[in-house]
């Protein structure tokens, strides 16, 4: 934003997802991104700010209108579909807070679409030309020759798309053009001023000397099919699927339409994005913005691909594992954690159903859960449940004082700063490790033999020590796993003493003795359940 000295007014926090294509129910990598977002606005919630977060479809272009056509229905049949049917209900299931969904095929997109690209047009900032390349379908992208992989087997002899391993088809059309070429100095000058404009580094890096290299003017039109928003002043073309589709982050906070929500809520602080999708981000999308004198992004983040067998995860490639698989084993909790905990956000990751078995026991069951269930069951035992007072701390509790506080600062700069998903999580599992090594140490099922006053108190002190520790834990963990979060907030009798969960500000997470004495604490449900137990269910 330094680029152009825009200052938001009234501020939202403002994440969006790329929306993605509705040609097929969403997978495991859509809801990668998708978790991504719903854990770091859950976050800046949690820090007390105003957020917006946004979700949607894309909805327009050949890769649809094609799927619709193979299944005998119009597109938007197809699309509604889908949406309806596959996709919100996804995002409900994984507990998603998106504040607004938006859909291409909307009224107040395209109408604002068209406005948008008609200023464009009468800022001289598009031409008509002609243009001839190979174009990926599975993209919608024209590709450059030099980006083209040689086909073998039933492709041999033909050139393939990188991405999509599938033939490219040579297209010449007569289209409208963005003066992209133009804006290569300005974009460079804003990867400058602004140097966590693209996370990570190397995907700054690709951007910078793919810029450096000299940029080509833009086709942002098409005449052979027409699913598609019109081009307003010529209306045999319909607006190329990517310019349509990346002015969705416009068009949903009130471009054109709604000043004050536009005011408060553009541009987006970050922008999730696949790393397949990041030139389209990080290039075109500011160009467009610049050329019509609006500002550009915060952040454009690049997650990496989830990968199967070596080959990004796919509709084709999926080896039919539905993000409901898992959760059905796993948990809906567990499921937001392990992606984001496995994997370093900007980095390829491989799924494997071992891997993450092997985490949810040793981890999440073990390390946390049991650490929730001993200690509510012990308060339970030796103190009928209610939470005592701290009256004989020293130096082994205020280690893990301190080691609260450094986890809550650790994992708001790791989680809500530098979106390191994994290093936030690790923050506040190192903190769990700690917590069960304070009690392994301080052994209270046997000070619980000591019947004196002092071993009285040294046995309250412990307990009363672990039990803040988990209050400090369900607030870290929220924004990741709402559901368990609630449960051990519940357990801990924390509530009824302050207030709702969501409510609690991560800033002062790390403050200690905020669970009062005398708090209700009860042993609730096993927060993660053995997987063999949940098999037989
Ligand atoms: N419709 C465009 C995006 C337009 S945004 C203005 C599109 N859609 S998509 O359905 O193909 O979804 C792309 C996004 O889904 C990726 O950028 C990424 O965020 C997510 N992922 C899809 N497959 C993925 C993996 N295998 N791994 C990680 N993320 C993946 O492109």
């Amino acid at each position: 934003m330094a680029a152009t000295g825009y200052e938001k007014q009234g501020a939202a926090y403002y994440v969006t997802t790329p929306i993605y294509y509705v040609n097929d129910a969403p997978h495991l990598g859509h809801a990668y991104t998708t978790v991504a977002g719903d854990v770091l606005t859950r976050w800046h919630r949690q820090r007390g700010e105003k957020v917006w977060y946004l979700t949607g479809t894309d909805e327009h272009g050949q890769k649809i209108m094609r799927t619709a056509e193979t299944h005998g229905v119009t597109p938007q049949e197809w699309c509604d579909k889908l949406v309806s049917e596959a996709w919100k209900p996804l995002w409900e299931h994984l507990d998603i807070a998106n504040d607004d969904f938006i859909r291409t095929t909307e009224k107040r997109h395209t109408d604002r679409v068209k406005e948008f690209v008609q200023d464009l047009y009468d800022k001289g900032e598009i031409y008509k030309g002609g243009y001839e390349g190979p174009y990926c379908v599975g993209c919608e992208e024209y590709k450059l020759p030099g980006d083209l992989i040689d086909g073998e087997g039933e492709y041999a002899g033909q050139k393939l798309c990188p991405i999509h391993k599938k033939p490219v088809e040579l297209l010449k059309e007569e289209n409208y053009f963005f003066k992209l070429s133009e804006y290569g100095p300005k974009l460079l000058e804003l990867y400058e001023s602004n140097p966590g404009f693209i996370q990570p580094e190397s995907a700054r890096n690709e951007v910078v000397n793919f810029v450096k290299q000299g940029l080509q003017d833009l086709s942002i039109s098409r005449s052979t099919f027409d699913w598609g928003v019109k081009v307003p002043w010529d209306e045999k073309h319909v607006i190329y699927v990517w310019i349509d589709a990346l002015l969705n982050y416009a068009t949903a906070v009130g471009y054109n339409e709604n000043p004050e929500k536009f005011a408060s809520t553009f541009p987006a602080n970050v922008h999730l994005v696949g790393k397949d999708i990041l030139r389209f981000h990080a290039i075109i999308w500011p160009a467009m913005l610049m050329a019509n004198g609006l500002p550009v992004p915060g952040r454009v983040a690049a997650n990496g691909w989830l990968m199967v067998g070596g080959e990004k995860m796919s509709k084709s490639n999926l080896t039919g594992i539905k993000p409901q698989d898992l959760t059905s084993h796993f948990g809906v909790d567990a499921y937001r954690w392990y992606f984001l905990r496995a994997i370093s956000f900007g980095q390829d990751g491989s799924f494997s159903w071992e891997d993450f078995s092997v985490r949810y026991t040793s981890e999440l069951a073990n390390d946390y859960g049991n650490l929730a269930s001993r200690v509510a069951a012990m308060v339970g035992k030796y103190f009928g449940g209610s939470l005592p007072e701290a009256t004989a701390a020293g130096e082994a509790e205020r280690a893990v004082q301190e080691g609260l506080a450094k986890a809550v600062a650790e994992a708001d700069r790791k989680i809500g700063d530098e979106i390191d998903f994994q290093g936030g999580i690790l923050a506040v599992f190192d903190f769990v490790k700690q917590v069960n090594g304070y009690l392994t140490e301080q052994e209270p099922w046997k000070v619980a033999k000591d019947t004196s006053p002092e071993g009285q108190a040294r046995l309250a002190t412990i307990l009363y020590t672990a039990a803040e520790a988990l209050r400090g834990v369900a607030v870290l963990l929220n924004p990741v796993m709402p559901r368990t979060s609630q449960a051990l907030w519940d357990s801990l009798g924390a509530e009824a003493a302050l207030g709702a969960l969501a409510e609690q500000r991560v800033q002062d997470a790390g403050t200690w003795g905020l669970l009062p004495a005398g708090a209700t604490v009860t042993k609730g449900a096993v927060l993660f359940p053995r997987l063999e137990e949940k098999k037989d269910q």
